[in-house]
């Protein structure tokens, strides 16, 4: 066939966690033994009180569109949070409601950056930041952080990889990969370098409930000298489990919001009706969120605990978001390499390290949001292969 891929999509690829995610689904389906901790998905169920909500919106005939951005009640109640939460003084005309903060993300970059631009990227990161910057046009430039630093992030870094085009930052924050969560310390530092160079920032915190050892949250849209620049990404996907739900938010400066509209209102439309609906109740469930973080908590502490006593592996405890990233010292294999040897020899299904870009060489992603038995298998299969 002629090739008609447009060009600004042939310098990306599909996303390598939900094609791996994919992978694990289809080997069970074809009866092989393998364990899946590829996914990046809570293992618990909506809340019952949400299912409630969805069911009665529908009954209620709330099956329509609702405006463009979301619905105004959703919008108050999505400020609200951020401004008490988050210190974020937001109000609803910030607010873009839409089926996933992935689509959120997809629409702040599209809005902002085109060719000639550059947008760096703290690695190793969510890998659809690369892709859609480069299916913007845009230049993607990661700056490398390191295992043994704790994935530390300084100003510093983020300058040494700045120039006259950089427009853009993406932060995420608990990160996925890496599970670091930034200090007080290092959000000042990245407010000061955002400030001084007058760039966007998209501040992805998805994971923000998802946080451990009594750490806090600072959110970069709190501190005001960069507030109006700042793009606030979040959703209900991971604090109270409707990944399947697709809906996520944006939160930024109107002037900035208004641009993102041009994108929602000619894809989209709108986020599912009903869906929005039930999403008012997801504010209802800090319980919830608390026994999925707790539970979280337990099964983190037994995959570290398990992975650093494997000679030749080093685990830093997660401090956020739900999965273990390890380096492996073994027979100088690659992060591809690894991946691959304890698909074949364990049936374990894990994501290589530098499918999330530099930074990730020697490394897993492994999600510990799974069944515990099936993490201490893990473990053991683990500790037999590179025994
Ligand atoms: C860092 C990060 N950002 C955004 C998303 C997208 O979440 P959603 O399900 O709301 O689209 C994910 C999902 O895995 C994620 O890990």
């Amino acid at each position: 066939m002629r090739d008609y891929e447009a060009r600004r999509l042939k310098n990306c690829s599909q996303s390598p966690t939900v094609a791996l995610n994919a992978k694990g689904i289809e080997m069970k389906e074809q009866g092989i033994d393998v364990l899946s901790f590829a996914a990046g998905e809570p293992d618990f169920d909506t809340p019952e009180i949400i299912k409630q909500a969805a069911f009665e919106a529908i009954r209620n005939n709330q099956t329509h569109y609702t405006s463009a951005a979301g619905l105004v009640t959703l919008r108050r109640r999505i400020a609200l949070k951020l401004r008490e939460e988050n210190g974020i003084a937001v109000d609803e005309s910030c607010i873009i409601v839409t089926p996933g903060a992935k689509l959120a993300l997809f629409q702040a970059l599209m809005a902002f950056l085109e060719e000639g631009d550059e947008c760096l990227v703290p690695t190793p990161a969510y890998p659809s930041y690369q892709a859609i910057i480069r299916m913007a046009g845009a230049t993607y430039v990661p700056v490398p952080l390191k295992i043994e630093d704790g994935f530390r992030l300084t100003g510093q870094m983020l300058e040494e990889k700045a120039t006259e085009r950089t427009k853009m930052l993406i932060i995420c924050n608990p990160c996925n990969p890496t599970g670091h969560v930034l200090s007080r310390e290092e959000v000042e530092d990245i407010a000061a370098f955002a400030r001084e160079r007058e760039i966007l920032v998209i501040s992805d915190e998805i994971y923000e409930k998802l946080i451990y050892d009594g750490r806090k949250h600072y959110s970069l849209g709190a501190i005001p000298e960069i507030a109006d620049r700042v793009i606030t990404l979040n959703g209900f996907s991971k604090s109270v489990a409707m990944t399947g739900w697709r809906i996520g938010y944006s939160a930024a400066h109107p002037a900035l919001t208004k641009v993102m509209m041009k994108l929602q209102t000619n894809t989209v439309n709108c986020t599912a009706s009903f869906v929005q609906v039930a999403s008012i109740a997801a504010f209802d469930c800090a319980e919830e969120t608390e026994a999925m973080r707790l539970s979280y908590l337990e099964r983190r502490d037994l995959i570290c605990d398990g992975l650093n006593a494997i000679p030749g592996v080093f685990c830093p405890r997660s401090e956020g978001a739900f999965y273990a990233f390890f380096k492996i010292d073994y027979r100088d294999m690659t992060a591809e390499q690894l991946a691959d040897y304890i698909l074949e020899k364990a049936g374990i299904l894990v994501v290589p390290g530098t499918g999330f870009g530099e930074g990730g060489e020697k490394c897993i992603r492994l999600s510990f949001a799974a069944d515990k038995t099936q993490l201490k298998t893990a473990v053991e299969r683990l500790r037999k292969i590179f025994a």
